[in-house]
């Protein structure tokens, strides 16, 4: 579906948005590998969050998902059936990733497959430190889905990964609840803390020090109850529309504000941006709301060990840098390049359409921001849901028409995004 976008002039109105998706996926992965009931309100339903869900109820998981709440009735650290077919996965790389994890302790040989994106996405960094723990996992041709998984033993490890990514870390971290002794992940860089929040606050054993976390292996997970803040990544689109058009007024409420996901904000704030936190609530997952009217913004240098803390702001970040008096580096970010899409691409291509000067150095991206409004053109989404977004909001602070192609993708994330949009416009 292509999406026709005008120009407007400001965002004005209060929000709350559908749950986190990381938080989400592991209300069903968590909740589904303990005992008793998990109960997960503002749950997020969208097709990436309903393909973990398919995946638990192929293994035998009650999952029931209505009005916006999950509820799973947990069967158990190795309480899982082996599923009568392939688990379709679509495009969710978190569950592609995560899932793995939890299956290297079952009895049973299962396979992961994904769509044509999700298929070419790299997964030897999970392959790697699975073997090292004595999992029996292949992959496809150059180490991608799908993935057949053959649980059993699993050994505690010390692993120190390559590029700080939460779903690497989860992976590892989940296996370990089944291995005797500690498991122990080290990250160049801190990234979002999800799993062991969940983990903790389930009943496991984690402790956390100098980029290291750990978890002691055959814990007892029981299913818990707690709210799922507004998803951050979900927010950062709106914010950033608030940010840019001049007659902004913007209230998003109970929205996640986990400092491992507020890179997007404190960037923001760096920038000259008009934000305020307002209330903050101290829960499994701390939320509040966030206040948002425009400023004129001004560049800013964002480091590579920052990356991971706005890793899915990037693309909506270059849509504002290219509004921002002076040139903004983001350091560090080749991740960029195995996304839904490769966003580096997908980011400078659209931007260069809409008049921007915008390039790729290294590992970083070069953005010369200027006062004026975005040409008017015909964008792409590469069918990732992020870029389509973010093109979508740059679409508003244009000087006419603009077309967005393939807007479909944003249902894996956010399938209320154009109806939320269109209520702030009024
Ligand atoms: C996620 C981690 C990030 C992020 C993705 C969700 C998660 O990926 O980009 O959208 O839920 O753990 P990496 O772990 O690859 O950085």
């Amino acid at each position: 579906m292509n999406k026709t976008i005008k120009p407007i002039n400001y965002l004005r109105g209060e929000i709350s948005l559908p749950g986190d998706k990381s938080i989400s996926h592991r209300a069903v992965l968590i909740g589904g590998i303990s005992s008793g009931k998990t109960r997960a309100r503002n749950f997020l339903e969208a097709i990436d969050s309903m393909h973990t869900v398919s995946a638990f109820r192929e293994m035998g998981v009650d999952v029931k998902v209505s009005k916006k709440e999950v509820i799973v009735f947990g069967s158990g650290l190795r309480g899982l059936a082996k599923p009568a077919r392939k688990l379709y996965l679509g495009n969710s790389g978190t569950t592609m990733r995560i899932l793995p994890g939890l299956l290297a302790g079952q009895n049973f040989e299962a396979t992961l497959t994904g769509d044509p994106s999700l298929s070419k996405r790299p997964m030897k960094r999970i392959t790697e430190p699975l073997r090292e723990m004595g999992v029996d996992i292949s992959a496809g041709g150059g180490d991608t889905p799908p993935l057949v998984i053959r649980g059993g033993r699993v050994n505690a490890i010390k692993y120190s990964t390559k590029v700080a990514s939460a779903q690497v870390k989860s992976c590892i971290l989940l296996a370990g609840l089944y291995a005797d002794g500690v498991t122990c992940v080290t990250e160049p860089f801190t990234s979002r803390d999800h799993t062991e929040r969940m983990l903790e606050f389930f009943g496991a054993k984690i402790s956390k020090s100098n980029g290291t976390v750990s978890v002691v292996g055959k814990a007892e997970l029981r299913g818990s109850e707690f709210f799922v803040p507004g998803d951050i990544s979900s927010a950062a689109f709106f914010i950033a529309g608030a940010a840019l058009l001049e007659g902004s007024d913007l209230t998003v409420r109970e929205v996640g504000l986990n400092p491992t996901r507020m890179g997007f904000i404190d960037v923001l704030l760096r920038m000259g941006a008009n934000i305020k936190v307002t209330t903050k609530i101290d829960a499994l997952e701390p939320y509040g709301d966030i206040k948002v009217k425009f400023a004129s913004l001004k560049s800013v240098v964002i480091e590579k060990s920052e990356v991971p803390l706005l890793i899915d702001e990037v693309p909506i970040l270059s849509v504002l840098a290219a509004q921002a008096r002076g040139q903004t580096i983001i350091k560090g970010i080749s991740e960029l390049r195995v996304k839904e899409t490769d966003r580096i691409f997908s980011i400078t291509e659209n931007l260069k359409r809409m008049g921007v000067e915008i390039r790729a150095e290294n590992e970083n991206l070069v953005i010369s921001g200027s006062k004026k409004r975005f040409e008017k053109a015909v964008l792409d989404s590469f069918k990732d849901h992020r870029t389509a977004m973010a093109m979508a909001i740059a679409a508003l602070f244009s000087k006419g028409e603009c077309i967005v192609r393939d807007t479909e993708c944003i249902s894996t994330s956010f399938p209320e995004f154009f109806t939320m949009l269109e209520t702030l416009q009024t």
